[in-house]
């Protein structure tokens, strides 16, 4: 691989980004290098972090908005596909990986770059994310990962860091690796790493203790059109306020952690806990309206397809073939995925306690009824079930037959 002149790296402020700045340069004769830091709604100070890029030898530093995207586009396509890894974990770090190498590789464009650059360590999920993506989106640009060759120690990365002028972690460094979004918080590391410890209380932000929660339960109520959360309590949200508030009210009920151990695309196996209360809600929500709005077959297929799509998401092939004939489907579903699911949020818990689609509910009460107004012809029952037992009855009278 030659030599890149014009590098645009992926910039979180953290030692490990900003050590890549002066380590591209001096150890890999980058000319220049511009960075960019995301906001996805994590809250972070981004001034602050802009600043340190500069200071850490970046010639420009970029600070964009992704939020709006980052919720319409990729947050939202993974509720209509109910998207949990693994069954459990809705991807709240790894759908945010295809937008950021999207942004990327767009200014690299803008400043006439020749690569792109990130600070993902060789053990993760968010190099396979980064790489794949940059690779689809723009195939000539070289990819430089220095976290990934350079092979410092946490403490050799921080002496570096001050050689080159970058102040080491100023606070106690907390053990704790944190990825954070408007959509959750991923955290991994410290005393995490024996999957037999309980997870301190100390590590969660978005959710109380299900012992903190309230004692009185609360009713919420998620609209929802075309499979996207329009409205929470009859009230229509922008999708950005919609993803707030309904963290605001799960993680205010305890509701919304994860502790779980997954497995990784690099083979390892890893225990991650995840709180990411609104994400949880919203998809325990859609999965009920398609309930009531589905018919059985596109509901049963679509389930099967829902663990193809959070695999591939998580993989890293968010830009790939599968991906784009599986939102064929997805979209095609979601037409008629409108109306309003009611849940009670109590203790750590959100209870289904009702659902209903004014135009689309394929629940007809005239059909499921035990009363009187029962339309149900019980008669046409037996000759249904003649036909359908038909192949286990001659199989079966075979098996006696035989010694
Ligand atoms: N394991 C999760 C994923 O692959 C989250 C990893 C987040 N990174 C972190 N430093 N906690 O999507």
């Amino acid at each position: 691989m030659g030599r890149a002149k014009k590098a645009v790296l992926a910039y979180s402020g953290g030692v490990d980004t900003s050590v890549c700045i002066p380590y591209l340069k001096q150890e890999w004769g980058v000319e220049e290098v511009i960075t960019f830091a995301a906001d996805l709604g994590q809250g972070d100070e981004l001034e602050a972090i802009r600043q340190k890029a500069l200071d850490s030898g970046a010639s420009q530093s970029i600070v964009g908005d992704l939020i709006e995207p980052f919720i319409t586009e990729f947050a939202f396509p993974a509720i209509r596909a109910n998207a949990l890894y693994e069954g459990r974990y809705p991807l709240s770090t790894a759908l945010a990986r295809p937008l950021i190498a999207r942004r990327l590789v767009e200014i690299a464009r803008e400043v006439g770059a020749d690569a792109v650059a990130h600070g993902c360590t060789g053990k993760g999920n968010d190099q396979v994310r980064f790489d794949v993506a940059i690779g689809a989106l723009a195939p000539d640009l070289k990819v430089l990962t220095p976290a990934r060759e350079w092979g410092m120690s946490r403490e050799q990365t921080i002496a570096y860091g001050e050689r080159c002028g970058i102040p080491s972690p100023v606070s106690k460094k907390s053990p704790y690796s944190i990825d954070l979004n408007l959509l959750g918080r991923s955290i991994e590391a410290g005393p995490l790493e024996d999957p037999n410890v309980e997870p301190p209380e100390e590590i969660y932000a978005m959710t109380v203790s299900v012992e903190a929660a309230p004692d009185q339960a609360q009713s919420v109520e998620i609209g929802f059109e075309q499979g996207n959360p329009v409205s929470i309590d009859g009230l229509r949200l922008d999708p950005v306020s919609l993803i707030r508030q309904a963290n605001a009210l799960a993680g205010s009920h305890g509701f919304g952690r994860l502790d779980m151990v997954e497995n990784r695309v690099v083979g390892i196996k890893s225990r991650e806990i995840y709180e990411t209360p609104g994400l949880l809600l919203l998809i325990k929500a859609h999965q009920e309206l398609e309930s009531l709005t589905l018919a059985a077959d596109v509901l049963r297929t679509k389930r099967q397809l829902e663990q193809q799509w959070a695999d591939l998401v998580y993989q890293g092939l968010w830009y790939g073939p599968l991906k784009d004939a599986l939102d064929g489907f997805m979209d095609r579903t979601q037409q008629t995925v409108n109306g309003t699911v009611r849940l009670k949020l109590h203790k750590g818990n959100a209870t289904v306690v009702g659902r209903s689609s004014a135009s689309h509910s394929l629940f007809v009460h005239d059909m499921a009824t035990y009363g009187a107004e029962d339309q149900f012809d019980h008669k046409a029952a037996e000759g249904f079930i003649y036909v359908w037992g038909l192949p286990t009855r001659l199989w079966a009278a075979n098996q006696r037959r035989r010694p």
